[in-house]
């Protein structure tokens, strides 16, 4: 099942930065990296749901805002040793445009 939106372009958003698009009851925090890859994560902390799109994005990692753990963009997983996965979300580019799937990636029990 795929249910696909378009989300604006690369150049809205800034490098090392995030937009928040808010999907069904979920808001989807999509960020940019130092190499301009595009990930898609539930805009929430798996700690104490902190918002992932105000933290600092270093590597393919942002460290949440609120107390620091650092969550893998990719997988949506904790750095140990903490615990936790957030739930990640398909994001494909159509030439400059990038377009995010609201259909959450399978993996994480907090889907
Ligand atoms: S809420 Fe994210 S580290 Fe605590």
């Amino acid at each position: 099942m795929s249910d696909w939106i378009e989300i604006g372009t690369l150049n809205d958003i800034p490098k090392l930065g995030a937009r928040v698009v808010t999907a069904k009851e979920n808001d989807i925090a999509v960020f940019r990296t130092a190499e301009d890859k595009i990930f898609a994560v539930k805009d929430e902390c798996p700690h104490k749901q902190g918002p992932l799109s105000q933290g600092i994005v270093h590597g393919n990692k942002v460290a949440c805002p609120l107390h620091d753990w650092k969550i893998q963009l990719d997988s949506g997983v904790a750095v140990a040793p903490d615990e936790g996965c957030t739930a990640t979300y398909p994001i494909k580019m159509e030439g400059d445009k990038i377009m995010l799937s609201l259909v959450p990636n399978e993996g994480c029990p907090n889907n």
